[in-house]
């Protein structure tokens, strides 16, 4: 099979992104344009916003993503673009211009579920491991060495919008996906976003607190675990797998709305709000605060609480799922998503899930955040079993994944 080369399109959020991948395992280029610094003084994503931004970075991004890649676009095999989940109008931009350049080229299309990158974004990194470690001339060694994932594949994908467990299985080479669990309210990211803004410590959450959680004490504020008091009736009336109700393949439920209530009565028992006026203000003044000048702003009692409120997520986050991965009797665990950048939850999954028997995998750290090259690299097997997608497809908000 001769290699094919995928045009990976990805605008469902606040990414403007495009990459060339090699037949599924190969990135040649990778672009990603944040609107970080546009969202940023809302303290979250403005959709409106975002969609006039991926207008304004759509066409120079795909320019870019193929000048590195040193292709000219009629070179290219097929372009791939997500389809959803995410914000509709910042999809429609993403799609429209990908729909123009398959009818411009003559190529054939293919529409990527956002989540399903996520968890491609893991492989594509397996598969850049083996290939650095074999000799790329020899094919046969090359089949040989691409690491065997053993099934079924648990996947968490833990985003600013997603906080997902799929039971993953391989049918003909592409997966099919069984969903497990999911948040009833806010994403694990979403979280991060609203405590950090609530600490004044700016957009996106997750990165700051990441990085300041190694200066506090993690064990100094106890916040209570998540209570899920009721069955998701959505998910039964929609009557997608009996197994629900199965007491041997219980659903896995997250919750995260109670825990950002929890930092609210802790900063208001404790008259943190004018320190955390003064923090916002002068956070506002530098254009890309450092660690240092985080910390110069943060006060013990912020640094105990930051720490101890990644410590309660990360806690959570691992105990549920190597719960399902025990439950669901998984050979493999894959981590992506946003979110699976925080070290501490890396950290964790590996101890854990070493004791547990269990391999886990995460992507990159590039890849671990919105990005074109997962969806190139999801889009392959399909472009391999030629599921194309018709010229008048659209953008699905929320779209599942099977
Ligand atoms: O996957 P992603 O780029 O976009 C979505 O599909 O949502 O994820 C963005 C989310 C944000 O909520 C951000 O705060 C979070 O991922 N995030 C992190 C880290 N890096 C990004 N959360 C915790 N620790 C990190 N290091
Ligand atoms: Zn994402």
């Amino acid at each position: 099979m001769a290699d094919a080369y995928i045009l990976g399109i990805e605008s469902s959020c606040d990414e403007t992104a495009a990459a060339v991948v090699r037949s599924g395992e190969q990135v040649i280029s990778n672009v990603v344009a944040s609107q970080i610094a546009t969202h940023q003084p809302y303290g979250g994503v403005v959709p409106e916003l975002a969609s006039r931004e991926h207008l304004r970075a759509i066409v120079p991004v795909v320019r870019q993503a193929l000048a590195e890649a040193q292709r000219a676009y009629e070179s290219i095999d097929a372009i791939a673009v997500t389809q959803g989940p995410g914000l509709a109008g910042a999809l429609l931009v993403g799609i429209s211009y990908a729909k123009a350049l398959a009818f411009a080229l003559d190529k054939p299309l293919i529409a990527v579920n956002h989540l399903e990158g996520h968890i491609h974004a893991v492989l594509l990194d397996l598969k850049q491991l083996d290939l650095k470690q074999l000799d790329l001339k020899h094919d046969e060694e090359r089949q040989k060495g691409n690491r065997e994932l053993q099934f079924p594949v648990l996947a968490l994908v833990v985003s600013g919008g997603h906080t997902h467990l799929y039971l993953a299985a391989e049918k003909d080479d592409c997966w099919t996906y069984e969903n497990i669990g999911h948040t009833r309210d806010d994403a694990a990211g979403e979280a991060f976003d609203k405590v950090a803004k609530l600490l004044g410590l700016g957009y996106p959450g997750g990165p700051v607190i990441d990085r300041l959680t190694a200066h506090g004490d993690a064990t100094a504020v106890k916040f209570p675990p998540a209570n899920i008091k009721h069955r998701d009736r959505r998910v039964r009336n929609r009557g997608e797998a009996a197994s629900f109700d199965d007491e041997d393949r219980p659903r896995i439920d997250f919750s995260y709305s109670g825990i950002k209530t929890a930092v609210l009565r802790y900063v208001e028992a404790h008259n943190m709000r004018e320190a955390i006026e003064k923090r916002r203000r002068a956070l506002a003044g530098i254009s890309k605060p450092s660690l240092e000048d985080y910390l110069a702003h943060c006060d013990r009692p912020t640094l105990d609480l930051v720490a101890s409120f990644q410590r309660a997520m990360v806690e959570d986050l691992v105990g549920k799922t190597l719960a399902a991965a025990a439950a669901y009797d998984a050979a493999t665990l894959l981590v992506t998503g946003g979110v699976a950048a925080n070290q501490e939850l890396r950290k964790t999954f590996e101890n854990e899930g070493a004791q547990q028997g269990l391999p886990v995998y995460f992507p990159s750290r590039r890849l671990s955040t919105d990005n074109g090259a997962m969806i190139a690299a999801a889009a392959y097997p399909k472009f391999l079993a030629r599921d194309f997608a018709p010229m008048d497809f659209s953008a699905e908000a929320g779209l599942i994944l099977r």
